[in-house]
């Protein structure tokens, strides 16, 4: 009997460049995503996978509830919204920091005054200045970050850095590096159980292009 394919949820965006040509490195054909239109599942392969490109959080979402098998999603988006599913390769793309950053030679742990952050990753933020014992304040903002200390909103900002430049030519700079960052392969709990050979060889094919 033909299974049915395997649906894997892709991040839209920075990372859907390189997770196609992945896909296209180990042998599958993805002219129908390189040619989508408004199309919003595609098939990629001989009939293997099934295709969805979605906002990274709702990646996560989709293979929390197994409605997609398996998701290409940044760690970034992984430590800001929690694991109930299996992280279970670095695709070693998509790679950047997470880093605290303020105005250039601002000194952000001078004094005992209460410190407002803006982030468009409040959890992270929150458990990075836990983990040193400082309440601050969190303010969520959905982009741009770099702008909410430059209006005052803020002190500073926890956000992504990957090549450095949004900071330097807003006249910030990195206070602090919180973690590395890289694009990750996530899997259904339950998929990985049901459809484990299929998983374990597409896993397989992309560890041999990677040359591990
Ligand atoms: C991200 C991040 C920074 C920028 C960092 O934003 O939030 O603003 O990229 O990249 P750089 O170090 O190479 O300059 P993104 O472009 O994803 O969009 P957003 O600001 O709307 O979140």
């Amino acid at each position: 009997m033909k299974m049915k394919p395997l649906r894997i949820a892709l991040t839209k965006g920075r990372l859907e460049k390189d997770t196609i040509s992945l896909f296209e490195t180990i042998g599958y054909n993805c002219e129908a995503v390189r040619n989508k239109g408004r199309k919003l599942i595609l098939p990629v392969g001989d009939g293997e996978f099934e295709v969805v490109l979605a906002k990274a959080a709702d990646v996560i979402t989709y293979v929390e509830h197994g409605v997609c098998d398996l998701g290409v999603v940044g760690k970034d988006t992984i430590l800001e919204n929690g694991s109930s599913f299996y992280e279970i390769l670095d695709l070693g793309f998509g790679k950047c920091r997470f880093a605290l950053a303020g105005p250039v030679g601002c000194d952000f742990y001078k004094g005992y005054s209460s410190r407002t952050i803006a982030s468009k990753y409040p959890n992270v933020a929150r458990s990075f200045f836990e983990s040193k014992g400082m309440d601050v304040r969190v303010i969520k903002i959905e982009g741009s970050v770099e702008l909410a200390p430059l209006l005052g909103l803020s002190d500073a900002i926890v956000d992504i850095v990957e090549t450095g430049s949004t900071l330097k030519e807003n006249g910030l700079e990195v206070i602090e590096t919180i973690c590395d960052i890289s694009a990750r392969l996530i899997v259904n709990t339950a998929s990985l159980k049901l459809r484990k050979r299929e998983i374990e060889s597409l896993v397989s094919r992309i560890e041999t292009a990677r040359g591990k």
